[in-house]
């Protein structure tokens, strides 16, 4: 595992930037993994910095993103789908139909989640899935649990995530409680992954991925299975790993 400590977010963003760029220069039709969430803001802004300097072509990039609340409607402003347009698809030449949100409004979730699964095979592999991690350890919205999923399915969330979000929801939208996301295998299979993480909430989460042990109380501990993972924090988040 490749730990790069950053001073700033600005610094961590463009830090993981230059991961991702490295990887749509290496290969112009790639597969890119996405994720949500305040962590990964400041490097979709740097990737749009570099699009709009005319360093990033988009117009081949196939996405997968990594969750989304259930239910939720793709045109609702909380949804992981409004917050791809916004922040990156709406703002790059990437083709739309080449990127891939679980559909929060399917009526079968089950079904919904098979599809997913079918979908990102007939990708082939991930080239690299960016991440972000709860206060939790959760990755995408896999949650410490007793066991967990290996595949893309319907979870429950848990009420210190719900309370973690709730910062997005004005006071009277409704706050999901479940959400479809990737499994700890479909994480697993991307050929790189990259995890962002800053501040001080994210510093035990960080120090158990770093101890180098697993427990499904922390499912990010489980990236010590991977080969090739970088992650990129701020000191804040180091702060409780053990030297
Ligand atoms: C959500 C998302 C995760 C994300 C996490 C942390 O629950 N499902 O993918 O990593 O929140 O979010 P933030 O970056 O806002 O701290």
């Amino acid at each position: 595992m490749k730990v790069i400590v950053c001073e700033t977010y600005e610094e961590m963003s463009r830090c993981a930037a230059d991961v991702v760029a490295d990887v749509m220069k290496a290969r112009h039709d790639c597969v890119l993994g996405l994720a949500t969430g305040s962590t990964p803001v400041g490097m979709y802004d740097e990737l749009v910095r570099r699009y709009e300097a005319g360093e990033l072509d988009f117009s081949a990039v196939r996405s997968v993103n990594l969750d989304e609340y259930y239910p939720i409607s793709p045109d609702n402003a909380q949804s992981y789908r409004y917050f791809m347009n916004t922040n990156l698809f709406d703002r790059v030449n990437i083709d739309k139909a080449q990127t891939a949100v679980p559909d929060g409004s399917a009526p079968d979730p089950e079904a919904e989640c098979r599809a997913y699964e079918e979908k990102i095979a007939a990708l082939g592999q991930v080239d690299i899935q960016v991440l972000g991690i709860g206060q939790n350890g959760h990755i995408g919205f896999n949650e410490p649990a007793e066991a967990l999923h290996p595949l893309t399915h319907l979870t429950a969330l848990t009420e210190s995530t719900i309370k973690a979000n709730a910062r997005f929801f004005s006071e009277d939208e409704v706050i999901p409680t479940s959400a479809l996301t990737m499994g700890m295998g479909t994480i697993l299979r991307a050929k790189k992954i990259l995890i962002l993480a800053n501040g001080e909430a994210k510093a035990d989460a960080i120090a158990t991925l770093l101890s180098g042990m697993l427990t499904t109380s922390c499912p990010a501990s489980f990236l010590n299975l991977h080969d090739d993972v970088v992650v990129i924090c701020d000191r804040a988040a180091m702060s409780k790993v053990q030297a």
